[in-house]
């Protein structure tokens, strides 16, 4: 089941896997040839999903997660409870330093990844983050 509040345990991954899968096969990634999509789900029970979107001025290219924290927003907000990334297979892939910053902002440090080594909570695939409770003491 895939309802808000559910463990790493009773989630069903493959699922969120199957969304991800299908946002990686939007990507716009002619400049990398690397396609990757991701999928999260919220805590009031919807996913989200995005894709990366390159561009031709090459460090403008934005990252699945941008498209996925933008819909999140877009579509009511809320916190993200668990969160897959794919590669052009289809496999399961870490998402990269700086978008983990950005599932901080809307996961915190309890946000369920699947990894390649297993389910882990973002606090241990970003030790020590920096976050919006720094802003506010
Ligand atoms: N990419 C993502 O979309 N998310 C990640 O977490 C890792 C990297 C994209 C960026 C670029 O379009 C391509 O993968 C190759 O780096």
């Amino acid at each position: 089941m895939t309802s808000a509040g559910s463990t790493a345990a009773d989630t069903d991954w493959d699922a969120l896997r199957a969304v991800a899968r299908d946002a990686m096969s939007h990507a716009y990634a002619p400049y990398s040839g690397y396609p990757v999509g991701v999928a999260a789900l919220v805590d009031d029970g919807r996913t989200v999903s995005g894709c990366n979107v390159e561009n031709a001025s090459y460090g403008l290219g934005l990252c699945a997660e941008c498209g996925l924290v933008s819909e999140l927003q877009r579509t009511g907000g809320g916190r993200l409870t668990h969160f897959t990334c794919v590669d052009g297979d289809g496999e399961i892939l870490v998402p990269c330093g700086r978008c983990r910053q950005l599932l901080y902002e809307f996961g915190g440090p309890g946000l369920l990844l699947e990894t390649p080594a297993g389910i882990l909570p973002l606090s241990e695939m970003l030790p020590q983050a920096f976050g919006p409770q720094h802003l506010t003491k």
